[in-house]
């Protein structure tokens, strides 16, 4: 993701808070059922064979939790974790460097995998398969030679919010593939109570419910409003998180009632008042709101769909009744293909 997305999702500057949430172990993380319960297999089976994990990709929209799994692993397999995310690795050297010092069985986070450069990605073809690398020694021109180096067996985790952008040798060298789903309410809500329980925050239950509600089906905005409303309540309520106070609050981050914030609703504005509903290109659409087409793929779209406001067909994004009706707009039924 580009700062901008980190920041609209509340990524930027996680700090200490965002590390304090994150569940350690597979049975403190919450929903992701079938991926679960593969994974709880997995694991026992390369731990009784005394192997690496093969390498997994998890992929999906920000915030629901890639990062925390790929810690999780590392935990669950008792080996350690290393991080590095696809832009900053430039060169087919800096890959090596952080291959060269893995250790046995070691977990390799590669986040925004899709984002390594190519000559980067070919280092680690053989090292996913082989687990050895080709490096070259002696500089440039006629000095220099390829030499193989042996690494240890390790898993590498690539985390992508953008599955289709990543070459099919990279995707096919993964043994375990599995997009991560948003969030029911009732998981929200145990991810809510979790986070008030190690936040030491007062919260009464159907204020519970109600940020839930509003989490956008993501982790990571449910935290986050908590820690916001957790600041109201502390000036406001003596510090109790009750339903009003959890209302007021909401509101005044300009969080709708279905959880849609300013950029949402922006997307909804412009493909019903200006695109007449649609069918609208996502470039065109784009431009009219001053967004980013990476942003609205990656950040803004994949939950629209999800709760069935936005239809994507192949002349374009095409606004629902639902959509209408949400926003209050009375729909016009020549321009409406659904
Ligand atoms: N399944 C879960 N159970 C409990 N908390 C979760 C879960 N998934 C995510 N979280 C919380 O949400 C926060 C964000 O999750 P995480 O950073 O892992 O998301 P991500 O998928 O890596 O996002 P991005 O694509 O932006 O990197 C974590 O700090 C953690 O507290
Ligand atoms: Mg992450």
């Amino acid at each position: 993701m580009s700062d901008k997305e980190r920041l609209l999702t509340g990524e930027l500057a996680p700090g200490e808070d965002e590390e304090q949430l994150r569940p350690q172990r597979l049975d403190e993380y919450v929903g992701q059922d079938k991926l679960k319960e593969n994974l709880k297999i997995f694991i026992q089976a390369a731990l009784q064979r005394d192997e690496a994990l093969d390498h997994v990709l998890l992929y999906g929209p920000p915030g629901l939790g890639k990062t925390t799994l790929s810690y999780i692993l590392a935990n669950e397999m008792h080996t350690k974790v290393r991080t590095v995310s696809g832009p900053s690795v430039a060169k087919a050297g800096d890959l090596a460097a952080v291959l060269s010092v893995l250790e046995p069985g070691d977990v390799l986070f590669i986040d925004e995998i899709h984002r390594l450069p190519k000559v980067v990605e070919e280092v680690l073809y053989p090292a996913m398969e082989d687990f050895v690398i080709d490096v070259m020694i002696g500089g440039e021109g006629s000095g220099a030679r390829s030499v193989r180096l042996e690494l240890p067996p390790f898993t590498l985790v690539g985390a992508t919010t953008r599955a289709g952008d990543l070459s099919a040798p990279l995707r096919d060298r993964f043994g375990i593939v599995s997009k991560l789903e948003y969030y029911t309410n009732e998981q929200l809500q145990q991810i809510v109570r979790r986070t008030a329980r190690v936040l030491g925050a007062k919260i009464d239950d159907d204020a519970v419910v109600e940020i839930a509600r509003r989490s956008r089906g993501t982790p990571r905005i449910a935290n986050r409003l908590l820690r916001r409303i957790r600041d109201f309540a502390q000036v406001l309520n003596n510090g109790v998180i009750s339903k009003e106070i959890a209302e007021t609050s909401l509101d005044r981050l300009q969080v709708d009632s279905l959880g849609l914030d300013e950029v949402d609703l922006r997307y909804l504005r412009g493909v019903i008042e200006r695109f007449k509903g649609g069918p609208v290109g996502l470039e065109a659409l784009a431009n009219s709101i001053s967004e980013e087409t990476t942003t609205l793929e990656d950040v803004y779209e994949p939950y629209l769909i999800q709760i069935g406001f936005i239809n994507r067909t192949s002349r374009g994004r095409v606004a629902t009744e639902k959509a209408y009706r949400h926003l209050g707009i009375t729909q016009h039924h020549q321009n409406s293909l659904f």
